[in-house]
């Protein structure tokens, strides 16, 4: 099958290919933004599509209601969309009460990010741990400041927030210009064009009135006092600020800043075409052996996410498959390499903004979804003859625990079952203390106990109640020296267990105990994600 490619047709889909995620705290402004992007996209024809959603989504909390919202996470976790000629591939990043490992997960299937800040607010605690994860593998990320038609933090304040908090460089390409009731627009720094911001202009931003000497007295007649402002703030980000670098965005040490309005849709096709312009396209990806390079003509694609079917009565789940490099069709046969089969992916899934359609060929940096029972977990690779085993897609450690009392002894079984094929699900990890036979669940977000005690009784039968556990954090720990993590597994006797993978795991009943634990410890490593085996 490689050998049906032409080069030139796979260097050509990879090089328009943009796949990406939103960061951001919730409420800054997500849902609006790929509300725009999506708009700009052509694939939705109407705003308020993706809002009405939402508020389904806060109006009911029952399971069936859920059942439905997990449905409406399927179709939308891939939006994809074609812009002045670029494929785009936007991965939602689930943020409010489905915030979850797979939040964190999904960004490292993409290639860069955006992030969204909300202007009054500055850098908020789920942005930072979302960047935290970014830079695991060095993400790229492009910053919009959202909200510019409310009065917020001055500019420069906001930028400096960015840099203390994230440890990243700004390079603003645009400046806003007044704010509040008083938001006249925004300059592009990087074409010297100036926009002119109006509450009632219904979309679509009007081209730049292009001024490329900001002494121009044009500038004084549009924009009155703002004008003198404006100059000394582009001396002022001149002298203290970042040049714009290319290299350095691609490195994730610099951030490109956009200053706009999501909801007047103001700023936002600008930040789009200097997004599709510089951010990467399909990255190479590290496997245990080699690195493989999107341009390769042979296939191959690891697993990122895996989502339960919406009907409950099929334990059908959905695996979310990022392609790494070649080319995929249809009823492709391929490798499975954890069990070491072939399996023909006939029924891939490709992911439009509202619907899902049957995919013919897809290519690096697309995501496909393949059904199937069970048989594919988080990190599994296929191709089409190497074996291979992509890395960089781990666990994550939880920061919520909960432990797990069945009321009917008889169904320890299905238990077990239940609860071991819910965790290779990943959204929520299973540990299992040395000392007992207690089940702790560890989940990043409190949503996910919910949702695996419904589906315990609703797939699997079994009747369970949570009992709150002295957990408050959890690392992976190894050491170099066997006999030093021996002395300190019986040390911590208590708070020691392994989790799903059979890895060793402290479970901290505290942050501070674990900080202090560290420091005394000083040869054992204690890991915040770990990589899947
Ligand atoms: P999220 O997905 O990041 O959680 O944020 P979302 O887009 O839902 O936006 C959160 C709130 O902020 C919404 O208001 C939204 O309308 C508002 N918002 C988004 N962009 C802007 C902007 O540029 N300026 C201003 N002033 N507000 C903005 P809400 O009251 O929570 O919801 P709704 O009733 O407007 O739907």
């Amino acid at each position: 099958m490689a050998a049906d490619i032409s080069l030139k047709q796979l260097t050509r889909e990879v090089d328009k290919r943009r796949t990406f995620g939103i960061i951001s705290h919730p409420d800054a402004g997500k849902t609006t933004l790929t509300e725009k992007l999506l708009l700009y996209g052509g694939a939705i024809q109407m705003a308020g599509t993706i809002k009405s959603r939402k508020a389904n989504r806060y109006a009911t909390s029952d399971w069936m209601a859920m059942e439905q919202e997990r449905g409406i996470s399927v179709t939308t976790s891939v939006m994809k969309f074609n812009y002045n000629g670029f494929e785009i591939n936007l991965l939602d990043t689930p943020g409010h009460q489905d915030f979850s490992e797979d939040t964190y997960r999904v960004l490292t299937a993409v290639d860069s990010a955006l992030m969204v800040i909300d202007s009054a607010k500055g850098v908020e605690v789920q942005t930072r741990k979302l960047m935290d994860v970014c830079r695991m593998r060095d993400t790229p990320i492009m910053t919009f400041v959202n909200k510019l038609d409310r009065d917020g933090l001055d500019p420069l304040d906001i930028l400096e927030d960015i840099e203390k908090t994230l440890h990243i460089e700004c390079a603003p390409l645009s400046w806003p210009i007044g704010m509040g009731k008083q938001f006249q627009g925004t300059y592009n720094i990087h074409k010297k064009q100036l926009h002119l911001f109006s509450a009632t202009h219904g979309g679509r931003i009007q081209e730049g009135i292009v001024i490329t000497d900001i002494n121009d007295p044009k500038l004084d007649e549009l924009l009155g006092q703002h004008a003198d402002e404006l100059r000394m703030n582009l001396e002022l980000i001149e002298g203290a600020g970042y040049p714009f670098d290319r290299e350095r965005y691609l490195k994730g040490l610099q951030t490109p800043v956009f200053f706009g309005s999501a909801i007047n849709n103001f700023g936002v096709q600008e930040l789009l075409d200097t997004f599709v312009e510089l951010a990467p396209p399909p990255q190479p990806r590290q496997t245990t052996t080699r690195e493989v390079s999107p341009y390769e003509p042979e296939f191959s694609g690891v697993a990122f996410k895996i989502q339960a079917n919406m009907d409950p009565a099929h334990r059908d789940r959905l695996a979310f498959v990022r392609i790494c490099s070649g080319k995929f069709t249809r009823g492709m046969k391929v490798r499975h390499h954890r069990l070491g089969k072939e399996i023909q992916i006939a029924n891939a899934t490709i992911f439009m903004a509202q619907d899902r359609t049957g995919v013919e060929e897809a290519w690096p940096g697309d995501i496909i979804g393949v059904h199937n029972h069970g048989t594919i977990r988080i990190g599994d690779t296929f191709t089409e003859k190497e074996p291979l085993k992509f890395t960089g897609i781990p666990n994550f450690a939880p920061e919520h625990f909960r432990r797990v009392i069945l009321k009917n002894p008889l169904k320890s079984k299905q238990l077990n079952k239940g609860l071991t094929q819910l965790s290779e699900e990943g959204a929520v990890q299973l540990f299992r203390p040395m000392m007992n036979n207690d089940y702790i669940l560890g989940a990043v977000g409190v949503l996910q106990f919910d949702v695996i005690m419904s589906r315990l009784k609703d797939e699997y039968g079994v009747d369970a109640v949570y009992e709150p556990v002295q957990t408050e954090t959890a690392r992976w720990v190894t050491c170099d020296q066997q006999k030093i993590l021996d002395q300190f597994t019986r040390e911590f006797q208590s708070n020691m267990a392994l989790d799903a993978e059979g890895a060793l795991t402290y479970l901290a009943p505290s942050k501070w105990r674990l900080d202090y634990t560290m420091e005394q410890w000083p040869d054992i490593v204690f890991h915040t994600t770990r990589e899947k085996v």
